[in-house]
């Protein structure tokens, strides 16, 4: 009720100041007035240029803005890649699941701009350096009471064999470097005590406004999983080598079955210049995978049963897609991953951009897929098309997990839903 009034009154003093012409004047007011207390609502009512905040935050203009690009999601000009040209991921990850510790307001976003600017300043904008990437989640829309109007909602459930925890949080700081120390510095000069991040002094941190509720650790890139094969759900001297970027094996993410940065990116209304991010961690247990499967089954299972090894060797930049899922289930009794989730390509194009990697979390063999796409109806409609449940009646060996692509491999154990804004708008969006 309380809130109601102070609303009420916020929307007279609005209306008064337009009337005398001071719309910029009103929205610092506003933005003052509303410091400290829920901010439902208000948002709406300031809108319109799309790619400005609702309420500025009266800080210096960003001074590293030319040397880093507008989508925070728009690492792909800045990465590595291969003599093919697809892009290599950095070699190691680190997400940070975040709550927040007050209710959103302006002081708090101008504290988490500041911090996101230091790690900005303090390493460039490349694998060398570090990537960072503020995103919001399903949590913190509902503290404003914007859940029904954001792109993303709550996770669900999306495959019938896995329990996973479907977890909400406000927020998550995903961080990749190929140097992992840029990691570790990043975290203890945002979450901890040093004081200097490189030669850039820290005075604002993200830790005077969110606590950390989980980590997620990861790596991937040659030479990586073969260190740590003594992870659960690895069998004893599984056929990896220094060449294997993941752990089971064959290569992942070549540039012609990845969705495009533009792919992904919202473009129009208020989310504009943003993309939606996906987060499940999932464990593989790869015992048959490895001892009692042998190579050409694998391929079989990862790509499809057309395919042979000499085949897969040679998938330079792209993997050709025959588009014959149940025909091949008829025949061969065996369908792959690729095969099923490239059925949701559209106009012949990838629609998600996956930026999983490795992770031995709970001492556990595992992938933290994290997933990019314009809608997160792009994702869900991926997922369902991996569950392969439309091949019930073309073979009765392919069950929900059996000769079922990867799937009898894997266990979703959670599922996470943000939305990742523009740099502009990285500070608490909508408000
Ligand atoms: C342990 C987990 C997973 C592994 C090891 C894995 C591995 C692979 C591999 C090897 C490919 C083909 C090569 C390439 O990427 O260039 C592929 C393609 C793909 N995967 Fe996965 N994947 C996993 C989970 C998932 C999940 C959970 C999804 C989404 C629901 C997914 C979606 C895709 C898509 C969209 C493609 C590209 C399809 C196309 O060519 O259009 N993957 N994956």
């Amino acid at each position: 009720m309380i809130r109601r009034e102070i609303l009420l009154s916020i929307g007279t003093l609005a209306l008064l100041t337009i009337i005398m012409g001071t719309r910029r004047r009103l929205l610092q007011k506003l933005a003052g007035a509303v410091a400290g207390i829920g901010l439902a609502g208000c948002s709406a009512l300031m809108e319109d240029d799309p790619r400005k905040r609702a309420t500025p935050l009266d800080l210096p203009a960003n001074p590293n803005a030319d040397r880093v690009p507008s989508r925070q999601h728009a690492w792909n000009a800045f990465s590595r890649s291969d003599s093919a040209g697809n892009l290599l991921l950095p070699r190691h990850h680190l997400i940070l699941l975040l709550s927040l510790s007050s209710e959103p307001s302006v002081d708090a976003a101008r504290r988490v701009e500041r911090a996101m600017r230091t790690l900005e300043s303090a390493y460039d904008w490349s694998s060398d350096g570090l990537f960072h990437v503020l995103a919001w989640g399903t949590e913190y829309f509902a503290r404003l009471d914007a859940l029904d109007s954001a792109p993303i909602h709550r996770p669900t459930v999306i495959s019938r064999t896995d329990n996973p925890k479907l977890l909400d949080f406000d927020a998550a700081l995903v961080l990749a470097s190929d140097a992992p120390s840029h990691l570790r510095a990043a975290e203890s000069a945002m979450f901890g005590g040093n004081e200097k991040l490189g030669s850039v002094e820290v005075v604002d941190r993200l830790r005077d406004v969110f606590d950390v509720d989980e980590r997620r650790t990861g790596f991937r890139g040659r030479g990586l999983p073969v260190e740590h094969t003594d992870a659960e759900g690895i069998p004893n001297n599984p056929p990896l080598s220094e060449k294997d970027r993941m752990f089971m094996g064959f290569r992942s993410g070549l540039r012609g079955t990845q969705a495009s940065e533009d792919r992904i990116t919202i473009e129009s209304g208020a989310f504009t210049g943003g993309t939606t991010m996906h987060l499940s961690h999932l464990e593989q247990s790869l015992d048959e995978w490895f001892d009692a499967l042998d190579e050409s089954e694998r391929v079989a299972r990862m790509f499809s049963p057309e395919f042979s090894q000499t085949d897969v060797a040679g998938f330079t930049d792209a993997v050709p897609f025959a588009d014959a899922v149940r025909e091949h289930a008829r025949e061969y009794n065996v369908v792959g991953h690729q095969e099923k989730v490239a059925q949701t390509r559209r106009d012949g194009k990838p629609v998600i951009l996956r930026r999983d990697f490795n992770t031995v979390d709970g001492g556990h063999a595992g992938v933290h897929f994290l997933a990019l796409q314009r809608s997160l109806s792009d994702f869900e409609r991926t997922r369902k098309a991996m569950n392969g449940w439309y091949l019930r009646d073309d073979s009765p060996s392919i069950t929900e997990r059996k000769n079922n692509g990867i799937l009898n491999f894997i266990t979703v154990v959670s599922r996470a839903n943000f939305y990742v804004p523009p740099r502009e708008k990285r500070a608490f969006p909508r408000l």
